[in-house]
């Protein structure tokens, strides 16, 4: 998935701004080492930094990479599923980034790989039945052109026992886990959002069908999702954890 940090920042600033309950679930400490992984622009990486720690922040997007370092972060360029990172961080932290990994098994290698033993694991991410009005209505409008939304479904939405049981085999002792279920206010137009968050489903079509496939969603979801304020709220469900590593492992 490739990222436009202008877009990013215009049509989701609040991804970052609804991280902090994650942070508080960190419980970050001055001078410890941290690795945010899927920072993107940075926004959240700067409370850390701000927090006192000293932040490596990592992400697959070169572009969101770049804004990170443009506000003077250690970002890096790096794909999550490949981290490379060996015993040096106290803790990992992640928002909203998770659930574009579809092979947790390799984040959580590479995760346990950077902790020191110890170490805590603790993020944010889209967990079971995340926005699943909206992966409904993409795969129904894609269905009808005769495409199966399974090929193009970027991501990764576990139910909290599938999530529990993947962080246990890599060696993890869950501290505390929730699904919570959070409607998010748009700051604009679903169809905004659509093109910020599905474009892998928007791929699946030409470029020149798109905007009708967008139109056609956005009308399905309209009286499930745009209040009568004219406000957009995304069924967002998030499951937020810590975790810690153990020692020896
Ligand atoms: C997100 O990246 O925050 C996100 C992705 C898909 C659905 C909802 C949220």
């Amino acid at each position: 998935m490739e990222w436009d940090p202008a877009q990013y920042a215009r049509d989701a600033a609040f991804v970052p701004a609804l991280g902090a309950a994650a942070v508080e679930w960190l419980r970050p400490q001055p001078g410890e080492r941290i690795l945010d992984l899927g920072c993107g622009d940075g926004a959240l990486t700067v409370k850390l930094r701000d927090a006192g720690c000293d932040v490596v922040g990592v992400d697959a997007s070169a572009a969101q990479a770049a804004a990170a370092m443009a506000r003077g972060l250690d970002a890096r360029c790096c794909d999550g599923e490949a981290l490379k990172f060996g015993a040096e961080f106290d803790a990992v932290f992640s928002n909203a980034a998770l659930h574009w990994m579809k092979n947790p098994g390799a984040v959580l290698d590479g995760v346990a790989r950077a902790l020191k033993p110890g170490g805590r694991f603790a993020g944010e991410f889209g967990g079971r039945g995340n926005a699943a009005r909206v992966v409904a209505a993409l795969y129904q409008s894609l269905a009808a052109r005769g495409i199966d939304g399974d090929e193009y479904n970027p991501w990764f939405f576990p139910a909290e026992k599938e999530y529990a049981a993947l962080l246990a085999e890599h060696g993890f002792t869950v501290e505390r886990m929730a699904l919570l279920p959070r409607p998010t206010p748009l700051p604009g137009d679903l169809a905004q959002w659509l093109n910020t968050f599905a474009t892998p489903f928007l791929a699946a079509l030409p470029a020149g069908q798109r905007a009708g496939f967008t139109a056609e969603v956005r009308r399905a979801l309209t009286q499930h999702l745009r209040r009568p304020d004219g406000v957009w709220h995304v069924d967002y469900m998030r499951l937020r954890f810590t975790a810690r590593r153990a020692f020896g492992k």
